[in-house]
């Protein structure tokens, strides 16, 4: 099979590779001549585990090639993947389709006829009729397809996400495109992975259901945790008590500073907004939004408590600023509001993060930024672990408090057991235990 993937982001660039590995021929095009270059010398605009060899493997076989030239690239392919950005629109929450629909209009005059047109990116329902509508306009005698194809790949763990899905969903009621996806993806279902076909607006909701569910989970247990500090009961043990239930299940059941990253505050807005516009309320969704946003500040008060109450003139030490590990990645990152009500609060705060402190630097230019953990605590009245990296699982405890000013220790992503850490002479407080 032949493809060409628009937009060479996140998505793009891993979904690229890895097609490019199953054995298709792949270009990834983008607007970007900069970060076309730099994937050329085999530099990976993002950080994520695996990738830099992926592409060099698959670039070196020529299975894997990158082009600015979006007409060049499309010729004779079977599928195009659109798999731009759809960021939060600003001011309403709406996710902003400008540029799947710029993608669209580029491609319609310059696909072959039977190819499949893909959207990766994840598009609110019907968003797949509108690029449909867009290409007959421009194109009225092509014989093509439009098809929902969503992605549930997660940052740091994307490559293995994608060669071992949970599923694969495909959103159309045109045969033969179903024929051309099961080619794209045969190498995935001889390994046992199931391929779901459904209508294209089915397709387009999983991706925002499935990311509404998750997140509800995770803020479920956050508040469970709440609730656990109060009636002195462990969220570990309830975590674990109710996730060996296997309609519930143990995944996604860690409690910590609320979810970040550039999936979930993202979609489950744009799904509450689509819920507005129909008349169909999603309350649980709504709660959901609103108590993770109240989450990551609550997280810079407990902090604060654990400093006796008073931030002024403190200085506070955060172990990770990343939304989660092994990724660069700050969007939405709860470190962003816990540095901001300390700032608040009159703190001074150091950090250390082992991927995402240049990132980290742009957002938030007050945070003094530190080459290792123990050079973060240096002087600190309290250190707050923020991002669960295995770095910090078996940090040197007696120097880090030895480093320190005061003896407070806020365990954000409960890594450490209160008896090492009291052992180490920390004062210990963590979440839901
Ligand atoms: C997510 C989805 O998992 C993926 O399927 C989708 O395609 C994109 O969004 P990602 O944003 O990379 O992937 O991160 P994920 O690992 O799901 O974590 C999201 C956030 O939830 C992080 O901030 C993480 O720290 C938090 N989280 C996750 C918890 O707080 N507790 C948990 O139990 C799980």
């Amino acid at each position: 099979m032949k493809i060409a993937m628009i937009g060479s982001g996140y998505v793009g660039l891993v979904s690229g590779a890895c097609f490019a590995d199953f054995g298709h021929d792949v270009v990834c095009v983008d607007k970007d001549a900069r970060k076309i270059d730099q994937l050329n010398a085999n530099i990976m605009p993002i950080f994520e585990p695996g990738l830099d060899m992926l592409v060099k493997t698959n670039v070196d076989a020529k299975r894997l090639s990158f082009s600015t030239d979006l007409k060049a690239s499309l010729k004779g392919c079977d599928a195009v993947f659109i798999a731009v950005g759809t960021p939060s629109r600003r001011g309403d929450g709406h996710a902003d389709l400008s540029y799947v629909y710029a993608a669209s209009e580029e491609l319609a005059a310059a696909i072959d006829p039977k190819t499949v047109v893909v959207t990766k990116s994840t598009v609110p329902v019907g968003t797949g009729d509108e690029v449909e509508r867009i290409i007959r306009e421009a194109n009225p005698t092509l014989e093509f397809a439009v098809v929902s194809n969503p992605e549930f790949l997660r940052e740091g763990a994307a490559i293995g996400d994608f060669k071992r899905p949970d599923r694969i969903v495909v959103g159309t009621d045109v045969e033969w495109a179903r024929e051309t996806m099961r080619a794209i993806y045969r190498p995935l279902f001889l390994n046992e992975s199931p391929i779901l076909f459904t209508s294209r607006r089915s397709s387009e909701l999983i991706k925002y259901a499935a990311n509404a569910f998750l997140a509800t989970k995770i803020t479920f247990i956050n508040e469970m945790a709440d609730l656990c500090e109060k009636l002195g009961a462990n969220v570990q043990d309830v975590s674990r008590g109710i996730g060996l239930d296997n309609r519930i299940g143990s995944k996604f059941l860690h409690a910590g500073p609320g979810y970040g990253g550039s999936c979930f505050p993202k979609d489950t807005l744009a799904l509450l907004k689509t819920a507005q516009d129909n008349d169909s309320p999603v309350r649980i969704v709504e709660a959901v939004v609103q108590a993770n946003d109240l989450r990551k500040r609550a997280m810079g008060r407990k902090i604060i408590a654990a400093l006796g109450g008073d931030a002024r003139g403190k200085k506070v030490a955060l172990l990770g600023l990343t939304f989660k590990p092994n990724t660069d990645d700050m969007r939405d990152a709860p470190s962003i509001a816990i540095v901001q009500t300390l700032l608040d609060a009159g703190a001074q705060v150091h950090a250390h993060d082992p991927e995402g402190m240049e990132e980290a630097s742009k957002i938030l230019p007050e945070v003094v930024m530190t080459d290792s953990a123990y050079a973060a605590a240096e002087g600190a009245d309290a250190v707050a672990l923020v991002t669960e990296w295995d770095a910090y699982r078996a940090l040197d405890l007696a120097k880090l408090r030895s480093a320190m000013n005061g003896d407070a220790m806020v365990d954000l992503r409960n890594i450490y057991r209160s008896n090492e850490i009291e052992a180490a002479g920390f004062r210990y407080s963590s979440i839901g235990r």
